[in-house]
């Protein structure tokens, strides 16, 4: 099997791309990231890029810029490093089909929260705090195709559910909610790879 080439979208902590790095130096997923983005100049994921020696590059919207015209520049950018999946790993920015066009099929996103729940931002402390209200039981992890300007909604490539426990803070809930991201992300990203190739 041939290594596959990813280009990683991140605004944050990017402890889900050091997921999918780490995954890639032991040879459990067999890629490379070829680059990371992030629009926001500051986001501690791209000193986790640098540090694996992958470009990091700071991308943000520029003062009077449309969408449209901000995701043509993001599209040209990411094409140049010619990636076989675009991995949007807690990237908070809506894309558009500007963005989205240029790579049918082939952009991926994590939500920490099952399919049609909780879209947009906050997924984890919006469900913890229905499961306090009595109104859900679980909430879970979900890996997805971005088909379209649909927000945190596409079909479904691996999902994983989390029962909340007697006693749960958010802090206990949150920590469980990131390791399954973790290794969710990394599982689904190989099957899709094995798939591929
Ligand atoms: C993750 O929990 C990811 O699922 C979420 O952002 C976090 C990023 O963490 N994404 C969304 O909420 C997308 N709607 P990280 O920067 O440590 O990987």
């Amino acid at each position: 099997m041939g290594i596959s080439r990813l280009v990683i979208l991140i605004s944050g902590n990017g402890s889900n791309l050091q997921a999918i790095l780490d995954a890639c130096a032991d040879g459990t997923l067999p890629a490379r990231v070829t680059a990371v983005f992030s629009n926001r100049p500051e986001a501690y994921g791209l000193e986790r890029a640098r540090r694996a020696g992958v470009p990091a590059i700071a991308f943000p919207k520029r003062e009077g810029e449309s969408r449209q015209e901000y995701d043509d520049r993001l599209a040209e950018a990411v094409a140049a490093h010619a990636p076989e999946y675009v991995i949007l790993a807690g990237w908070m920015r809506l894309l558009t089909m500007a963005f989205l066009g240029r790579f049918p099929n082939r952009v991926i996103n994590l939500h920490p929260a099952l399919p049609g729940a909780f879209p947009g931002t906050h997924a984890i402390e919006r469900a913890y705090a229905a499961w306090t209200r009595g109104e859900i039981d679980r909430s879970g992890v979900m890996v997805h195709l971005v088909p379209d300007e649909g927000v945190d909604a596409g079909p479904v490539l691996g999902v994983e559910e989390i029962f909340f426990n007697p006693g749960e803070t958010l802090e206990t809930f949150e920590a469980r909610v990131h390791e399954v991201e973790h290794r969710l992300l990394v599982d689904t990203l190989k099957a899709v790879l094995e798939r591929s190739c």
